[in-house]
């Protein structure tokens, strides 16, 4: 145990140039790319990469809340379940819950609760699902961002989109976004959510220590990065949503009408019993 701290100490996370391991400057996001509307099935579906993580979001409803024991009849749930594969991270995780996906889960649940407006749809449930297919640090806030565009997809109506980032500091500097290695060797990591429109913070976090002036600092940069995740999941929705004259131009022409059928005289009136001459 004694070597292990020991290693965890020797651990460089800042180079002499003053660039991080991966070589992003200590401000510097990760690459994301937000994809939505990404699953037939569900309501909502949204896709992320962020880095090394790789997460998919699903939501459903409003719908009826089942046990119904659980319907509030003023609003409505929002009910998140927030899973790792078992071949997310570098040793198998076991599958099902855990303590550290079901505080996920409540904490996503609860930043979700402030923008939708529940009071519109009592007694029903917005489930949301977040599948974590890679993981590499960041997944609750890459989570909750795909989770907010899947929502805004699904057209669960909510006062704004709820974008995501953490902080934190590693050999003593506070940087943006760590990834894996600068979560696990570390000093601190601190996971932010706003609604951007007015700033309000729906989830904050934090694991480590951090002095004011290092979490002032750091607030700075999960904040400004919020707006740019923010500006990313609205173009993500603008993809799926909107249609430029080019769009029509390029969809195919309709399909001709099927012919009509042709004419066919109608069959003669039947022959009675008086003969074709008739009385
Ligand atoms: O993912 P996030 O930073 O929101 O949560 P965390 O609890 O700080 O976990 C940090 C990282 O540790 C995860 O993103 C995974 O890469 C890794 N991890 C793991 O390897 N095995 C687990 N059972 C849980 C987390």
């Amino acid at each position: 145990m004694e070597d292990i701290e020991h290693i965890e100490k020797q651990m460089k996370l800042i180079r002499a140039d003053g660039r991080r391991l991966d070589g992003r400057k200590p401000d510097e996001l990760r690459p994301v790319r937000i994809e939505a509307g990404v699953l037939r099935r569900a309501d909502g579906s949204a896709y992320i990469e962020w880095g090394g993580n790789k997460v998919l979001a699903a939501v459903y409803g409003p719908r009826e809340a089942h046990p119904r024991h659980l319907q509030d009849p003023a609003r409505a749930l929002v009910q998140c379940r927030y899973n790792m594969a078992p071949f997310s991270v570098s040793d198998r995780k076991r599958p099902g819950p855990d303590r550290r996906s079901v505080e996920i889960s409540k904490v996503i649940s609860e930043a979700f609760s402030a923008v939708v407006f529940r009071e519109q749809f009592p007694r029903t449930s917005v489930d949301i699902f977040i599948e974590v297919l890679q993981a590499d640090a960041g997944t609750r806030c890459a989570g909750l961002t795909a989770a907010s565009v899947a929502l805004a997809d699904a057209g669960v109506p909510m006062r704004d989109l709820v974008a995501s980032c953490a902080s934190g500091k590693i050999d003593g500097v506070v940087c943006l976004d760590l990834n894996k290695e600068e979560d696990n060797f570390g000093d601190a990591d601190c996971p932010l959510a706003i609604v951007p429109r007015t700033g309000e913070i729906v989830l904050l976090q934090m694991d480590g220590h951090l002095t004011l002036d290092e979490f002032e600092k750091a607030m700075e940069l999960s904040i400004g990065a919020t707006h740019r995740l923010y500006e990313m999941q609205r173009d993500a929705l603008r993809r799926r949503y909107s249609t430029t004259l080019e769009d029509i131009l390029k969809e195919p022409p309709p399909l001709p009408a099927p012919p009509a059928p042709e004419f066919e005289p109608p069959p003669p009136p039947p022959e009675d019993d008086f003969g074709p001459e008739g009385i």
